[in-house]
């Protein structure tokens, strides 16, 4: 039975209703006065506690400004504000960890998210109804940087990263950005840690970047770092197949691409900047093309338009001839049987040297091989090639990166052959997914929202986390093209791939005899030791 409430019984009605007026104690003035003021001192004191560094300052301040007057507070001030501005011009990036971030993140935290949380969070549909009362997500921190403020939120019980997910245009647009991305996992990798006290760095990194369900990551895009054209990156004498800069990340910094046992594909509507992401993959490669090792076999089905400037870089091309474009991947297919018959038993994946390079297979305007070639019989053999490669190709080192307008099954059946995706911008939505993989757009991925002027802006996939990220390309323009063409042509042997390696075909291996197995437990001993005996006489 519910226990009744304390109070004075007005009236009862016919049923169970009981109207009831609760209690009321009657206090001396003076005393609620006291109560008042305890208990706002008490708030005081906890949000002096919790908020240690202004409560210093604060203190501080005071303590100089009855000491000194006004001298007194402007003399710290200039000091400060010159010291702060040496550090940001011998080092600006540590000047931003650890003083600007920081001390932007809080400054926004309570004048622009904590004042609009509430709001925010209710329109956009994330607060929650909880026995009668709203539940919202909490704000815990905000980390800015010269591009990003980063928050992090403590999701209301019961609620997944992917609510925040499907509406992260509209968090945006909440606080007045154009761009959010949500992360489930905190964004950026652990630092790397030298010197004495870096075990112990290591151990308090360790816990700060623990796996933690409970919180998503909001990261909005303050100056938007990718509004501007990228210029080329440097080209390192040794590419590392495994990290090649090609892009600027959102929060400035680089995305690399993985290109080691990976087939890339690239997807974008036409004029959206293709042609610069495989410049700039070019570009990077370059130290490798010039040593050897690296090779491009470029197709180019627009007659070379694309790619007929940087012609001495690449060891095979093919721009008119659709019957030399399919033999440019039917051979290949023969560097990759080859590879395979020397390769198998010794090792599992191959390893680019400049003896036995990288082969990389660039095609821009995939579709028309794969769904405009008028000619079937050669449709049907670029076909099985391409299979061919993208099933098999990447463990021994022949890799292809193709770019295409069109993504849809028809136009390009092996899409999921491709691990690696690129998303430039898209015509419509669904496209988006379909070069990305699924849940890609609901995830943040609005490559079919691209502005005008956003060429060579796409979104990827990083390592590692389901969460697509936005980038740019590097722009290099004709005349980098001809600079690079002449400063990283490929080797005069560069062609001929199958000549330099010489064949050689796999020998069985030696067996030796398999020992004869222990007897096993269903037989009992009297007939183990028969049919052993009867064995060892077989034997002699
Ligand atoms: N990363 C970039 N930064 C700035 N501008 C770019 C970038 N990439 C391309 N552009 C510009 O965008 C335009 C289209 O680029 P591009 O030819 O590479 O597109 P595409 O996707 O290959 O088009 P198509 O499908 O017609 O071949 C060009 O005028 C180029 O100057
Ligand atoms: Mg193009």
């Amino acid at each position: 039975m519910i226990g009744r409430p304390w109070g004075e019984v007005l009236s009862t009605s016919a049923g169970d209703l009981l109207v009831i007026r609760p209690k009321r104690i009657k206090l001396p003035f003076w005393m609620v006065l006291l109560g008042l003021l305890l208990r706002w001192s008490g708030r005081l004191l906890w949000w002096c506690l919790r908020h240690p560094v202004v409560t210093v300052s604060v203190v501080l301040a005071l303590w100089l400004y009855v000491e000194f007057d006004w001298p007194g507070l402007v003399v710290p001030l200039v000091l400060a504000a010159t010291a702060s501005a040496v550090w940001r011009w011998r080092d600006e990036s540590s000047w931003w960890t650890f003083l600007a971030g920081p001390l932007l993140g809080s400054c926004r935290r309570v004048f622009v998210y904590r004042r609009a949380w509430r709001e925010a969070m209710t329109l956009c549909g994330l607060a929650e109804m909880y026995d009668h009362r709203p539940v919202l997500p909490e704000l815990l921190r905000v980390r800015s940087d010269q591009a990003l403020d980063v928050l992090t939120v403590r999701m209301v019980r019961g609620q997944t990263p992917e609510q925040f997910q499907a509406v992260s245009a509209n968090l945006a647009y909440a606080f007045g950005r154009r761009h959010a991305r949500i992360y489930s996992e905190r964004p950026g990798d652990p630092p790397t840690r030298t010197g004495h006290a870096a075990w112990l760095l290591r151990l308090v990194d360790r816990v700060r970047y623990r796996d933690r369900p409970t919180l998503v990551y909001l990261a909005l895009v303050r100056t938007d770092a990718l509004r501007t054209v990228v210029p080329p990156f440097a080209v390192p004498a040794v590419p590392d197949f495994t990290a090649l800069p090609l892009a600027r990340r959102e929060d400035l910094r680089t995305w690399s691409l993985h290109l080691l046992s990976t087939h890339v594909l690239l997807g974008g509507a036409t004029r959206s900047g293709k042609g610069s992401v495989l410049w700039s993959l070019v570009r990077v490669l370059g130290g490798g093309i010039a040593s050897g090792l690296v090779r491009l076999w470029v197709i180019d089905p627009k007659g070379g338009m694309e790619f007929g400037l940087g012609r001495p870089m690449f060891a095979r091309f093919a721009g008119t001839s659709f019957e030399a474009m399919a033999d440019l991947l039917d051979e290949a297919v023969e560097v990759l049987r080859e590879r395979q018959t020397r390769l198998a038993g010794r090792v599992r994946v191959h390893t680019p040297t400049e003896a036995d390079p990288l082969v990389v297979v660039l095609i821009d305007e995939m579709a028309a091989l794969t769904a405009y070639l008028q000619d079937v019989e050669l449709r049907k053999r670029i076909a099985s090639s391409l299979g061919l490669l993208l099933s098999q190709g990447a463990g021994v080192g022949v890799l292809v990166v193709a770019a295409l307008q069109d993504p849809r099954k028809d136009v390009l059946p092996f899409r999921d052959l491709f691990p690696t995706r690129i998303a430039l911008g898209l015509t419509e939505a669904s496209q988006v997914d379909m070069v990305l993989g699924d849940g890609a757009r609901k995830r943040g991925a609005l490559a079919d929202q691209m502005p005008r002027w956003a060429k060579g802006v796409g979104y990827v996939i990083l390592d590692g986390t389901p969460d697509p990220m936005r980038v740019r390309f590097s722009y290099v323009s004709d005349d980098d093209i001809r600079d690079m063409a002449r400063q990283y042509p490929a080797p005069v042997d560069a062609s001929d791939i199958l000549a330099q390696v010489g064949r050689e075909t796999a020998t069985e291996p030696v067996r030796l005899p398999l020992p004869r197995k222990p007897s096993g437990p269903l037989l009992p001993e009297s007939l183990r030791n028969l049919l052993d005996r009867d064995a060892g006489g077989d034997a002699r």
